[in-house]
C-alpha cells in the first residue's frame, strides 16, 4: 500500500524562489527512504510539505489517500518530523513533561498520556532521566528527546531531516540504532541527509533532489556511484568498491 502519494508537488516562496518543482513519487507503508541532495537542493521543503507546515503552489500530498491540505491535524498525527535543530523542539520544564506535551494536545486522558510518554522514554533510552531539565540534555540526548516527542503521538510515518547533524559518533550510532528498530516494529523511515555514509546501507531507496526535483530515485547499490553528479559524497566504502550490504554492521 501507497502511504505517501505526491503528485505535481511545487513550492514557490514567497520572494520568489523555487524550493521544489514538478515532484511525483509514492513510497509504501514499511519502506526506508534516504533523501539526498546538496545544500538548498529542495530537501527541506519537500519534507515541510507531508504533514502540512507548508502547503503546496501546485500538485498534492496524500497520506493513505486523503490530501494534507485537506486535514492538516491527521497530517500531523500521522508524520512525525524531528527537526535538524533539536532545541528549538523543547518545550517542557523535564524531559518527562517534554514528551507529555504532544499526547496532552491530542486531549487523550491522563492515563494514556503517561502510558505513551513511558513508551517512548523507553524506546529512545532515556527514561532513568524523565525527571531531569531538558536543558541540560547532551546534544544526542535532546535530539532523542525530540524522537520521544513525536513517537508518543504514534506516527506511522517518522521523518527526519539531517538528523546526525551535530551529534558525536555515540549519538550517531545510538540514534541510527533507535531508528532501525523503529523501522523493525513497522514505520516508515524517511531521512534527509546530505552525508549517506552513516545510513545509506539500511536505505531500501534513494532518492537524489536537485535544484528542487527528484533526478534520481532507485535502490542505493543502483544509483550510488553516481550521486557525485549532484553535490553528494560517495560513501567511501562505495568508492573502494565494496558491496554496500557488506558495511552492515
Ligand atoms: N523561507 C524561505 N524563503 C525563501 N527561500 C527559501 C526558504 N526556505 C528555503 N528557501 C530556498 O529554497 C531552496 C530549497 O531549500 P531547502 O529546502 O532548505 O534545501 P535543503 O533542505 O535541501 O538544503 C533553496 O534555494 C533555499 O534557499
Ligand atoms: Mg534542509
Amino acid at each position: 500500500m501507497n502511504i505517501i502519494e505526491v503528485t505535481n508537488l511545487s513550492h514557490r516562496f514567497s520572494d520568489g524562489t523555487i524550493g521544489i518543482e514538478g515532484i511525483t513519487l509514492s513510497i509504501q507503508e514499511g519502506e526506508f527512504v534516504v533523501i539526498a541532495g546538496r545544500n538548498g537542493s529542495g530537501k527541506t521543503t519537500f519534507l515541510r510539505h507531508l504533514n502540512g507546515l507548508l502547503l503546496p503552489d501546485t500538485g498534492a500530498v496524500r497520506l493513505g489517500g486523503v490530501s494534507v491540505s485537506r486535514d492538516i491535524p491527521r497530517a500531523r498525527q500521522m508524520v512525525g518530523m524531528v527537526f535538524q535543530d533539536a532545541d528549538s523542539q523543547i518545550v517542557g520544564e523535564t524531559v518527562f513533561d517534554d514528551v507529555a506535551f504532544g499526547p496532552e494536545n491530542l486531549c487523550l486522558n491522563e492515563c494514556e498520556v503517561k502510558r505513551r510518554v513511558i513508551k517512548s522514554l523507553e524506546v529512545v533510552d532515556l527514561i532513568d532521566i524523565a525527571d531531569q531539565r531538558p536543558h541540560l540534555l547532551s546534544g544526542g540526548e535532546k535530539r532523542r528527546l525530540a524522537v520521544a516527542g513525536i513517537l508518543a503521538m504514534e506516527p506511522r510515518i517518522l521523518v527526519f531531516d539531517e538528523p546526525f547533524s551535530d551529534l558525536d559518533y555515540p549519538g550517531v550510532r545510538q540514534l541510527l540504532h533507535q531508528t532501525l528498530l523503529l523501522h523493525k516494529a513497522g514505520h516508515t523511515i524517511l531521512i534527509a541527509t546530505h552525508d549517506l555514509e552513516k545510513v545509506i546501507a539500511h536505505a531500501d531507496r534513494l532518492l537524489i533532489i536537485s535544484d528542487g526535483k527528484v533526478v534520481m530515485d532507485n535502490a542505493p547499490e543502483m544509483i550510488i556511484k553516481d550521486v557525485e553528479a549532484f553535490g553528494v559524497r560517495e560513501p567511501c566504502a562505495s568508492r573502494l568498491g565494496m558491496e554496500i550490504e557488506s558495511w552492515l554492521n
